[in-house]
């Protein structure tokens, strides 16, 4: 099975590919979109869950995600149609590093995501580039909860990415121009629903699947993510989403 396919099966009950709950998101949503015909635009937007809710919770708003995979993108659309909504919501496949537009954004989201411009700050940087005078960034990123192992350094700071603690992190992003306006820390309950979600989908599909010939391979990678997961990165990985206005 490829990767886009077990992802897929993996998100099937946390669409939010990031450990944040409904809750939290709605409370972002609500913080970051400042006026009822704001125009969103996520970078790396997953199947596009942020702007789906966007959508459909604040009547007027307008929304475009790109991303380079576009696997859940069909499942989104159709829940778009269901929901009445799909007219507000385009989903583009693309590298965002390539994407470009005329129209500037009111809100431009990157959650888990900056990894695809290298890291955290040209992450922003392509934020701005598309921000309206007034606009809000989202940007949600990883840092370090607790001082890492050096393995465990090596597993997720593999590139240009490195991460910090959570006063770093943030004192970079207000060194760079921003101000925060609200920012939600995930939870370890939050953390902990993500990862049984993700590595309990997957098993879920291959007990109910038995027969399927990449039935041991998905099993095998839910094995795996829950092993690296409970004896690596729980309570050493932090998760912080920022709602940003630039400084003056
Ligand atoms: C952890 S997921 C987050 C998805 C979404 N923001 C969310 O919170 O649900 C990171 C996403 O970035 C996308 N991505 C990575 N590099 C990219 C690139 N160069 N261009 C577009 N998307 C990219 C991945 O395909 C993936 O969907």
């Amino acid at each position: 099975m490829d990767r886009q396919t077990l992802t897929a099966l993996a998100h099937a009950d946390h669409p939010i590919s990031a450990p944040l709950n409904d809750r939290n998101v709605a409370e972002v949503l609500d913080r970051a979109i400042r006026r009822p015909d704001a125009h969103l635009l996520d970078l790396g937007c997953g199947e596009g869950a942020w702007l789906l809710r966007a959508v459909q919770e604040h009547d007027g708003v307008t929304a475009v995600g790109v991303d380079i995979w576009d696997a859940g993108f069909d499942a989104t659309r159709a829940d778009a149609e269901r929901l009445g909504v799909a007219d507000r919501l385009e989903l583009v496949h693309q590298d965002v590093t390539a994407y470009r537009s005329d129209r500037k954004a009111d809100v431009v989201l990157s959650v888990g995501a900056a990894y695809a411009f290298g890291e955290l700050l040209p992450a922003l940087a392509a934020a701005r580039g598309h921000l309206a005078e007034d606009g809000v960034v989202v940007l949600g990123d990883c840092f370090w909860e607790r001082t890492p192992s050096p393995e465990l350094r090596a597993e997720f700071e593999n590139g240009p990415q490195s991460y910090a603690d959570l006063p770093t992190t943030v004192a970079r992003v207000v060194a760079d121009g921003w101000t925060p306006v609200h920012g939600h820390v995930s939870t370890p309950a939050e953390w902990d629903e993500y990862e049984w979600s993700w590595t309990g989908s997957l098993a879920a599909w291959a007990l109910d699947h038995p027969d399927h010939p990449d039935r041991d391979q998905v099993l095998a990678t839910s094995a795996a993510h829950r092993e690296s997961w409970l004896n690596g990165y729980r309570g050493v990985l932090g998760f912080v989403t920022l709602v940003l206005r630039r400084t003056p």
